[in-house]
């Protein structure tokens, strides 16, 4: 276990060693919210890098990942605890059997015993975020929250009362406290407004598509042994593709991916050709494709430096 960073730049320089390539203003957020000890709530288009917020800070404080993944429907059986039921049932058929064999042991089977036994710790499945308040040998955990937009508000209001008090109440038991609180990352991609309540217990940032120069250092961060120059046009092609009116923009996502993607053609600079050819790893819209391919693309591969 890594102790938490003592400074912005610190926050950066974690992220940093685990290729994550971040600005001032991200740093910042994630500093705070490891100093505050509030969840971090993390806003943003698709493929800009807030998913893997959580995963390298993880593996840079060397504490345990549990990710939540939310859809529409989530309910508390798979987010939070359910108890296995097809073994209580075998735990009590076994007791009837043993019962029914010896009949002395029948009038010695203690219900309230059996009761306690089969709501034991033995019967009960953790689910993430019960998992997330357990004590961890290694700190708290980190807690990703992945796409809380497409769970459904009551949902939501219940992940509120988690965040406000990081307890959980099963009835069998009682309360659940976590004695230190877990590093919560949340993420939405804004396919509808997240309730302000939820959003007031957290901090706030709005990941967004990095500048050239960012990018670049994360394309050399990923891809460390792409030729400059090559690297250098990618990045001035996606960011001139997010100035065009399109129905999905490249993220950084799309960015590493086309980079892998050329490397693997042997391509030692973007020409027109091999750029209509793997338009689909950036673009995954026929409309946008087709918008692109031929003249578009010619024209923004014509203004390279500019667009840096
Ligand atoms: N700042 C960054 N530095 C290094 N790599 C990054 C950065 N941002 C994104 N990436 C890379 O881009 C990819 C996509 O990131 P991630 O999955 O976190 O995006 P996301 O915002 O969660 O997208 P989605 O909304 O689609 O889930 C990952 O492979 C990640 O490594
Ligand atoms: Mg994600």
């Amino acid at each position: 276990m890594t102790a938490l960073p003592s400074s912005i730049d610190a926050a950066a320089d974690l992220l940093r060693a685990h290729g994550y390539v971040c600005e001032r203003s991200l740093a910042t957020a994630v500093f705070l919210a490891l100093t505050l000890k509030r969840p971090l709530f993390l806003e943003g288009e698709a493929g800009v890098g807030k998913t893997e917020i959580a995963k390298v800070l993880a593996a840079g404080l060397g504490r345990d990942l549990i990710r939540l993944q939310c859809y529409e429907g989530l309910d508390t059986a798979s987010a939070v605890y359910e108890w296995n039921y097809p073994r209580q049932m075998m735990a009590i058929r076994l007791a009837e059997a043993a019962g029914q064999a010896d009949r002395n042991a029948l009038a010695r089977i203690n219900i309230g015993a059996l009761t306690r036994d089969i709501y034991s710790a033995e019967y009960l499945i953790a689910r993430p975020l019960l998992r997330a308040l357990e004590p961890h040998d290694n700190g708290p955990p980190v807690l990703l929250i992945d796409e809380v937009d497409r769970t459904d508000e009551p949902f939501e209001a219940f992940l509120l009362e988690v965040l406000s008090d990081y307890q959980i109440t099963i009835p069998e038991w009682g309360t659940i406290r976590a004695e230190h609180p877990p590093i919560v990352i949340v993420t939405s991609n804004r396919t509808r407004e997240v309730h302000d309540a939820l959003k007031r217990r957290c901090l706030y940032h709005w990941v967004d598509y990095p500048n050239a120069e960012r990018e670049r250092a994360i394309l050399a961060a990923k891809h460390p042994g792409m030729a400059r120059a090559l690297s250098d046009q990618v990045v001035a092609f996606v960011q001139s593709l997010r100035g065009l009116e399109l129905f999905k923009p490249p993220g950084i996502a799309e960015t590493l991916d086309w980079a892998q993607a050329l490397t693997a053609l042997n391509a030692q600079e973007l020409d027109q050709a091999n750029v209509d050819a793997t338009l689909g790893v950036l673009l995954k819209y026929q409309d946008d494709i087709a918008g692109v391919r031929g003249e578009t693309a010619a024209r923004l591969l014509a203004q390279p430096q500019a667009a840096q």
